[in-house]
């Protein structure tokens, strides 16, 4: 179960890239908004929340230009948000980053595009490695400060 959520900017985004991905079997927990005006912290907390607690293997944020989700996304303990606009990074933060959470800006991506990241991020797995070590001293980071 994947965890998705937007603010009023990327309404139409969110519902392009759930559509374009129930297709190939994903399955969506849609936490809003579905078009009210709201505030992208809250929402990124709520999809967030899903992910840490083991509910949703992943989520995706969207917003208007994916910084604001990034940000309030990367303050929840647990949460490595990676704003992808391109198709090497959506890839490398899963094998590098072991990213859980993947930001788009609705403002600055096509849907097309923004499906084909999701998609990305969605199947690539976590390398390991020496790349434990590095997302672990995150973690450090998180913990002592
Ligand atoms: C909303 O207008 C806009 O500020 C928001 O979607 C986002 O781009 C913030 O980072």
């Amino acid at each position: 179960m994947i965890a998705i959520g937007c603010d009023h900017a990327g309404v139409e985004m969110k519902k392009a890239v759930i559509a374009a991905l129930s297709e190939n079997g994903f399955e969506f927990k849609d936490m809003g908004t579905d078009g009210e005006p709201c505030d992208y912290p809250v929402m990124a907390k709520k999809v967030c929340d899903l992910v840490v607690s083991g509910e949703c293997e992943k989520g995706i944020l969207i917003c208007g230009t994916g910084i604001g989700m990034s940000m309030a996304a990367n303050k929840v303990k647990g949460i490595r948000a990676a704003l992808c606009a391109d198709s090497f990074s959506a890839k490398y933060t899963r094998l590098h980053n072991d990213a859980n959470v993947m930001c788009m800006g609705a403002r600055t991506l096509g849907v097309g595009l923004a499906s084909e990241l999701a998609e990305i991020f969605l199947t690539t797995d976590f390398e390991g490695g020496r790349h434990q070590r590095r997302v672990d001293l995150i973690t450090d980071i998180e913990n002592n400060n």
